[in-house]
This record gives structure tokens, C-alpha cells and sequence, in this order.
């Protein structure tokens, strides 16, 4: 299966400017197809506009939350499939700021992907450790937990990726070395094996401070099949190196 390189915009964009970069990235796809599959995954209220400029480049659309029921009363939420009729084929859920922010638990992420997948979407689901439960040695364990009660069962590699995100490392310029990211990698590529046979060559990214400079070094790893890239994504300049780094 391709690489995948996920651009994760955050609280970032106003219209004229988030179209003004997918638009950059979808004529940089067009003129050179990148070797990875590329997702752009802008706030929602750019989900339409990002689509728009994206159409025909090969360039996916993202979202970066769903709400695990299809509709109803939930004042400010946006379901899978209103992501899926918006142009979505990818949502990310469970990343850190949200189970930090919102207090989501493993559960409602578990729910939230099975949500996006009935809904047609791959769900992107994040895990990762704090820099308390590293500095304890409890990496792996935790990385685990959180798999184990924010997965669905059997979920193909179309309807999952998985993200491992050290909360440490987002936004603050570090990184684990590449023997710790090939031993978490590792070790969540056996958990998914252990959850179905279905899900054992499901892409795992790695996400956190992914740059330029380091792209290429992390992307060759073992068991790293992309990147969820915050930051350098917003930086069309850098998010295109970070892509051409997987080729
Ligand atoms: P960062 O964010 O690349 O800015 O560290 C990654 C993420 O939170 O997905």
C-alpha cells in the first residue's frame, strides 16, 4: 500500500488563505504525483472549499473530528456522514488535543471511528503516550491500552490507519529516535495482528514535529507508512518536501 502523508490544519485557516494553499498542493500533485497517497484535512469550515481546490489533483480530503451518531440533537457537532457528503474520504479522531480538550475517552474514540467507517470514511485514530508515562517507561503499554479500547474489530487497511503521536513531541520540535519510533511501530503493528487478521497491514504514521529535515529519516523506518504532519503542513513549501521524502 502507498505511504500516506496526512495534513492535520488544526484551528488554522481562514477561507481565502486555506484555499489559496490547497490549491498550491493540488497544482504541485498535478505537475509531479507524489509517490504517497496525500490528505488534507483543514478545519470544517474549509472542508468545501479545500475540496474544491483539491478536485482532480489525486488529493484526499480530511476531516479532523466526527461525532459518533449520524444526526441529532447535538448542537455544534458534525457527523460521519455529513463529512462523507462534504467531499471527506479520511477523519482523523482520538487525536491528543481532543482526548485532552474534549476528555474523550478510548471508548467514545472507539465509537467515533466505527461511526466514521458505517459512514464510508477511513478513520484515522490517534494514540500516544505523555512525556509522565515515557519518562515511566510506559510507552508501549499505554500506546496498547489505547488501541485495544479505540479500535473497532476487524478493520481492514481501507478503513484504518492508526497515528502514533507522542504528546510530547507535538508541536515542540522533538522526536523519539528512530529506534524508538521502530519499536513502538513494531510493537503496534503486533497489537493489530493480535486484534484481527483483518487489520494486520493497516498504515501506521508516525506524527510529531514531523519537518523537512527529518522526514525523510522517519519515513524510512520500519512499520512507519506515512506521516500525520501539523505544523509543516500549513507550510506548502515544507508539507511538499515532507511528501516527496517518502519517494
Ligand atoms: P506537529 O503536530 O506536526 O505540529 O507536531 C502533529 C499533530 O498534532 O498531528
Amino acid at each position: 500500500m502507498r505511504k500516506l502523508v496526512a495534513g492535520n490544519w488544526k484551528m488554522n485557516g481562514l477561507r481565502v488563505e486555506g484555499a489559496a494553499l490547497a490549491r498550491d498542493i493540488a497544482a504541485r500533485a498535478k505537475a509531479a504525483p507524489p509517490v504517497a497517497e496525500i490528505v488534507l484535512c483543514p478545519p470544517a469550515t474549509l472542508l468545501v472549499p479545500v475540496g474544491e481546490a483539491i478536485a482532480g489533483s489525486g488529493v484526499a480530503l480530511g476531516a479532523q473530528d466526527c461525532h459518533p451518531e449520524g444526526k441529532g440533537a447535538h448542537t455544534g457537532d458534525i457527523s460521519a456522514p455529513m463529512l462523507k457528503d462534504a467531499g471527506c474520504s479520511y477523519v482523523i479522531v482520538g487525536h491528543s488535543e481532543r482526548r485532552q480538550d474534549h476528555n474523550e475517552g478510548d471508548a467514545v474514540v472507539r465509537a467515533k471511528a466505527a461511526a466514521a467507517v458505517a459512514a464510508g470514511l477511513c478513520a484515522i485514530v490517534c494514540v500516544g503516550e505523555t512525556a509522565a508515562e515515557r519518562d515511566s517507561g510506559r510507552t508501549e503499554a499505554v500506546v496498547v491500552r489505547q488501541l485495544r479500547g479505540s479500535l473497532p474489530p476487524k478493520l481492514t487497511a481501507g478503513q484504518l490507519v492508526v497515528a502514533y503521536e507522542p504528546v510530547w513531541a507535538i508541536g515542540s520540535g522533538k522526536t523519539p529516535t528512530p529506534h524508538d519510533v521502530a519499536a513502538v511501530h513494531g510493537r503496534i503493528r503486533d497489537a493489530l495482528r493480535e486484534l484481527a487478521a483483518e487489520s494486520a497491514a493497516v498504515r501506521i504514521l508516525y506524527g510529531g514535529s514531523v519537518k523537512p529535515a527529518n522526514a525523510r529519516a522517519l519515513l524510512s523506518i520500519a512499520d512507519v507508512d506515512g506521516a500525520l504532519v501539523g505544523g509543516a503542513s500549513l507550510v506548502v513549501a515544507d508539507f511538499w518536501a515532507i511528501a516527496r521524502g517518502c519517494g
